[in-house]
């Protein structure tokens, strides 16, 4: 039977990964640092497996009779010489055949950014890929900017006018799931982003009519690093957040593609049915 290992798999797209690989007939194992813990999140039915890209001693116990990889850098490791290329030369001495690789839209486009340097990577080592570009998620928005939205009644950030083409990690699980599963997809890459571009502007009021409280948007620049600063965030992680806004605040997040749809046989999920499957997280 595939054997599938998900890492990233107490995050939001590895979780959801799972969930739906449990309906599927395969071996599903999730890659956890904390199998304790990830137990408890993830339910008795999933098998949890140890595994740090940062501790080799956990490679070969993980990788082993692996088929199928589906690949989630952790926000946090951002040398992929040093944190991430030892799991993957590890992956490829177990014999794991092909990697799904949870990647970031534009990354063909920009060398620099780590998800570009693993896609490279992966391809230096031989191993079938198929890399899932994502635009910015809209559970973004229940995680990093949950209590401003929900204590504040504020959508902080300093995005501007500037339109983002915000994707749901439900989608994209669903793609990475149908990518795991059929073989035609090693070797593609896929352009991954929701059917629509919204300003912030447009996604305080969804909020507003959906939650019957009033979500006002605050683009203002210092006030978004006081506050991420004031919430307890790194600073390296603030600095990839500034990073992120301003280019959509310059109108580069807007892009819209077709590749979700074609791949789900169905329309993306929009941000008001998000919205709405999520409400009580800013309640
Ligand atoms: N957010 C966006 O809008 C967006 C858009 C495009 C692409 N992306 C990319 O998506 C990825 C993040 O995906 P996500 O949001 O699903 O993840 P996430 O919710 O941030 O979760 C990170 C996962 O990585 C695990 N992890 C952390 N350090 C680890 C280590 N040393 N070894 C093994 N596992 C480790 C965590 O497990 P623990 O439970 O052990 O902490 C957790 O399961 C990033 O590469 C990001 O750049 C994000």
């Amino acid at each position: 039977m595939l054997k599938i290992l998900v890492t990233g798999a107490t995050g939001n797209v590895g979780q959801e990964v799972l969930r739906l690989l449990q309906s599927h007939d395969c071996n599903v194992c999730a890659a956890v640092r904390n199998p304790n813990s990830a137990q408890h999140l993830l339910g008795s039915n999933i098998q949890t497996i140890p595994f740090d890209f940062t501790n080799p001693d956990t490679f070969d116990y993980a990788f082993f009779q692996v088929n199928k990889l589906f690949l989630v850098r952790p926000p946090a490791l951002a040398n992929i010489r040093k944190q991430i290329a030892p799991a993957l030369n590890a992956a490829k001495l177990a014999g794991v055949e092909h990697i799904v690789f949870l990647s970031i839209l534009g990354a063909e486009r920009n060398p620099f950014v780590p998800h570009s340097q693993i896609e490279r990577y992966i391809n230096q080592l031989g191993i079938k890929a198929t890399f899932l570009r994502c635009s910015f998620f809209m559970q973004n928005l229940n995680t990093t900017h949950r209590e401003d939205i929900k204590v504040r009644g504020e959508l902080l950030l300093p995005a501007g006018n500037g339109k983002t083409s915000f994707i749901d990690v439900r989608d994209i699980a669903a793609v990475a799931v149908r990518t795991l599963l059929e073989d035609e997809h090693q070797g593609r890459a896929y352009s991954l982003t929701g059917a629509e571009a919204l300003t912030y502007y447009e996604v305080a009021n969804i909020f507003t009519s959906i939650l019957g409280k009033p979500i006002r948007y605050n683009p203002s620049l210092l006030k978004f690093i006081r506050q991420m600063r004031l919430s307890g965030l790194p600073i390296d992680f603030i600095l990839v957040m500034l990073v992120i806004y301003t280019t959509a605040r310059l109108g580069l997040a807007g892009n819209i593609t077709s590749d979700t749809e074609q791949l789900l046989n169905r329309s993306p999920l929009t941000i008001r049915q998000y919205v709405e499957d999520y409400r009580q997280f800013w309640l």
